[in-house]
């Protein structure tokens, strides 16, 4: 039996997906849960482990004997691993491409989506990440898909780093932005697309409100037909 609704947000890196997910948490009131920061936090413990990533036994090992639980701090999501609040941690660009390296493994997204499915039925969600409409939560009640142009999304990023002090070249930003559509998009295991029954939202042109709209509307809409 369902007992909660759930919103599902999937998209390539910098569409914008945290930003929306979260405003829209707001008005609706419901819980953010942002999966991506889950991948980051494992991927900062592999570094930290300097785990060898040719080896199924220690990759194994390791993701049983992590304990990584989410906790709300006026209203913000934290990561807390092994302990220790994370979450000032894993906002680089770094934890972002290790994410993504550490994410093609079995026992890493087992591990992460038996959590993020079990946040799902505490209350009311909107989750974001890759694979959620098409892996996590496939009986979500409102999928979107959320993209933009690939020289709209490296802009953004770049902007967000640059404000956080982070110096780096755009055209690099763009470049690791592809690469890591690219291994998301190709990997074996629940890879980024656009689940059958997902609304497509291109925010290129539009500001974080207009999307937020746009979405609220849907799903609205989409409610009240159920
Ligand atoms: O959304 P983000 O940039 O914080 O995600 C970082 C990486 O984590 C992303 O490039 C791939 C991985 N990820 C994933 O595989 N599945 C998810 N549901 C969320 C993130």
């Amino acid at each position: 039996m369902k007992l909660y609704k759930s919103i599902a947000i999937d998209g390539p890196a910098g569409a914008g997906k945290s930003t929306i997910a979260k405003k829209i948490a707001n008005k609706l009131n419901y819980t953010y849960i942002d999966t991506g920061a889950m991948y980051r936090a494992m991927g900062l413990e592999f570094c930290r482990l300097k785990i060898d990533l040719n080896d199924e036994n220690t990759i194994y090992n390791t993701c049983s004997n992590i304990d990584i639980k989410i906790q709300y701090i006026n209203g913000e999501q934290q990561v807390i691993l092994n302990g220790e609040n994370v979450n000032s941690l894993i906002r680089t660009s770094e934890a972002g491409q290790m994410a993504s390296v550490i994410s093609i493994y079995k026992p890493v997204r087992l591990k992460l989506v038996e959590l993020q499915r079990k946040l799902s039925e505490e209350g009311n969600v909107i989750m974001d990440g890759r694979d959620i409409g098409t892996y996590v939560l496939p009986n979500a009640d409102l999928k979107i898909y959320l993209t933009a142009s690939i020289f709209e999304r490296a802009k953004r990023r770049w902007t967000e780093l640059l404000e956080k002090g982070e110096d780096i070249d755009l055209k690099r930003v763009e470049s690791e932005i592809e690469a890591r559509d690219n291994k998301d998009m190709n990997r074996e295991i629940a890879p980024l697309r656009k689940a059958e029954d997902a609304v497509v939202v291109d925010t290129s042109d539009l500001t974080i409100d207009e999307v937020v709209e746009k979405i609220i509307s849907i799903y609205t809409k989409r409610i009240e037909l159920d």
